[in-house]
């Protein structure tokens, strides 16, 4: 046990360093002379995959966190690993999320300039779809900060701000859905269903743990 719990402590460094030496070695790539024009770099593709990433990291980090907060994970993992891992999901979900949008600046199939990728529903290409995503942007930030913040607010607020991040999914679940080609493929629209409806179980069963908690200790 003392040596599994070893062996796990040293393997994150260096997954991090070879992370850190294939991007170093993919901006030199980028960078230099011989590399292909970025419009040869099939940036829709790009963006496309990064986004089915940003959504399915978004999706792991909002299910732990209602199955940390249903009970429905004590005596399996630890508290502290099960924040831990939601809340790096959701981080990580957040940078594949800032690719799949800053590469479409460089896209040549739908020109998009910086203000309509930050500014929701400004887009000349699908704006209300595209708006939705960029709201979902912001709610998953928004659900990262208060999550390193927590200790500088009060529980109600930080419960309340924190709850966005269901938003979020919901925002980036109907974006893709609905605007992403892949959804033809019954692969991504299985994701999709199996996504949604997991999240919307499992948020009814830990509204409803709430409810009867309440009454029980009303009465
Ligand atoms: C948390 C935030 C976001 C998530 C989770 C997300 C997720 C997705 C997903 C899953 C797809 C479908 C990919 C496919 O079918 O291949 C997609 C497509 C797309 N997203 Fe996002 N997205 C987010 C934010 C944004 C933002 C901020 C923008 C830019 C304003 C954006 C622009 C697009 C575009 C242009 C497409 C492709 C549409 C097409 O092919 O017709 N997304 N997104």
């Amino acid at each position: 046990m003392q040596q599994s719990r070893r062996r796990n402590k040293m393997a994150f460094p260096w997954a991090g360093l070879l992370a850190l030496a294939a991007a170093g070695a993919l901006a030199v790539w980028l960078l230099s002379p011989s590399a292909p024009p970025l419009e040869l770099l099939q940036t829709w593709y790009l963006s496309r995959a990064a986004g089915l990433v940003a959504l399915a990291l978004l999706w792991l980090s909002v299910i732990l966190g209602l199955m940390q907060s249903a009970g429905l994970l004590s005596g399996l993992t630890g508290p502290a690993a099960n924040v831990d891992v939601h809340a790096f999901a959701a981080l990580l979900s957040l940078y594949a999320a800032t690719f799949h949008a800053w590469i479409l600046l460089w896209d040549r199939f739908v020109t998009f300039r910086w203000p309509e990728v930050v500014l929701p529903f400004t887009a000349n290409y699908e704006p209300v779809l595209l708006g939705i995503g960029t709201l979902a942007f912001y709610g998953a930030l928004g659900a990262v900060i208060t999550t390193y913040l927590r200790g500088w607010m009060g529980p109600r607020v930080w419960r309340a701000l924190h709850q966005a991040s269901l938003i979020a999914f919901a925002f980036g679940l109907v974006h893709g859905y609905f605007l992403g080609p892949d959804t033809a493929v019954p692969a991504v629209r299985l994701f999709y269903y199996f996504a949604g409806w997991s999240t919307a179980l499992l948020l009814a069963y830990r509204m409803a743990g709430g409810i009867l908690r309440r009454a029980r200790d009303a009465g």
